[in-house]
């Protein structure tokens, strides 16, 4: 490994060398899935606000490692405030042009070094990898990280075969009768608000997780509007759709389009509450979204989800769908 000449420096969004930093993730990106449009700028800059900004959720900081002055590497460390306050979450890239020469170490060392400042003990950082012999596997190996849970990425090409997701509307009727479909764009109505709440919290307990040493998140009707904030300010709208018994909110799906190249969609959460599980909501709700994209984004061309293996009922309705498998994204943890 030979080190170049290297300075790593804070910065925040509105800086000069944000949009080079910016253009690291874009270039790291091209790299590794050239057939998907790289994260645009906008949701760097609106996430890295968010962070910045007092009373949310979450903080968060930026550096940059220039050589010769110019970005070739970025590193985004974010630190959730309302649980988890043992964690920090690492977020690092290098410009394809600059690797295997020690910079994603040295900022990795940085990450380490910021996160003991602020009182954290335990990173995690997510591999993006869509076939083997991925850079950031062998990395965080090479760092001696521990692999905690393999997530499958499924692609859904559209339009969706217009037989199969009738046969599946149809069965999943039969099966949830009794509870109401309902759909939304972009922002919970206030009815359902804390119920919807409940079903973020659960998320991050009743989703698999793996070995991931990440505890039930906080969450309520104001992270709900944050969160719901976030997205807008990324450019991305959402395609929500729910289950709902006796006026509660018992389930809901999200379907995220990247406004400003609607090309890929990514599904964001599915959950129905254990006890209402068994009656196809899952099912019922993805058919929902995959309809309103079809009427509201038909330039939409792909879908990708993420599911842990062992989650059986998701991966079965995905399949269902016709989602195909598009390599895998792992999550890996340190301790300090
Ligand atoms: C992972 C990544 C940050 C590594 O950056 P880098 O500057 O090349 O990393 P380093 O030069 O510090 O590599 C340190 C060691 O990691 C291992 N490593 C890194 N890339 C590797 C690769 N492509 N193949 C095999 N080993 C690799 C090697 O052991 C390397 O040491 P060596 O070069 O002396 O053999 C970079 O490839 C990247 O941006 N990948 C995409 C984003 C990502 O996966 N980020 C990590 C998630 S948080």
């Amino acid at each position: 490994m030979t080190h170049p000449a290297h300075r790593i420096v804070e910065l925040a969004p509105d800086d000069d060398l944000f949009p080079s930093w910016c253009q690291v993730w874009a270039a790291a990106g091209r790299d590794a899935r050239p057939d998907d449009p790289p994260r645009p700028a906008q949701e760097h800059l609106a996430l890295g606000r968010e962070l910045l900004a007092p009373g949310g959720s979450r903080d968060g900081t930026h550096r940059a490692v220039l050589v010769d002055g110019a970005v070739a590497g970025a590193l985004r460390l974010v630190l959730p405030l309302k649980d988890n306050p043992s964690l920090a979450v690492v977020d690092l890239a290098v410009h394809p042009a600059a690797r295997r020469r020690g910079l994603g170490s040295a900022l990795l060392a940085e990450a380490r070094a910021l996160a003991a400042a602020l009182g954290r003990t335990l990173l995690v950082g997510e591999v993006d990898e869509p076939g083997p012999g991925a850079p950031g596997r062998a990395f965080a190996e090479r760092h001696g990280w521990s692999c905690d849970l393999v997530e499958t990425r499924r692609e859904l090409a559209l339009p969706v075969d217009e037989d199969r997701l009738a046969a599946l509307e149809d069965a999943a009727a039969a099966a949830g009768a009794g509870y109401e479909l309902v759909t939304w764009r972009d922002r919970t109505p206030e009815p359902l608000l804390s119920d919807r709440a409940l079903l973020e919290r659960r998320m991050t307990t009743d989703a698999p997780h793996g070995d991931l040493p990440v505890g039930e998140e906080e969450w309520d009707g104001d992270r709900i509007r944050e969160h719901e904030g976030t997205h807008l300010a990324r450019g991305r709208t959402v395609l929500s759709a729910g289950a709902v018994a006796g006026g509660r909110l018992v389930g809901f799906t999200d379907l995220q389009i990247p406004l400003a190249q609607p090309v890929l969609a990514h599904q964001g959460g599915t959950l129905v509450l254990r006890e209402h599980r068994g009656h196809r909501l899952g099912a019922r709700m993805k058919a929902a979204v995959l309809r309103e994209l079809a009427a509201g984004f038909p330039e939409v061309r792909r879908v990708s989800t993420y599911n842990a293996e062992d989650n059986t009922p998701m991966v079965a309705v995905n399949e269902q769908l016709g989602f195909r498998p598009a390599g895998v994204l792992s999550s890996w943890s340190a301790r300090l």
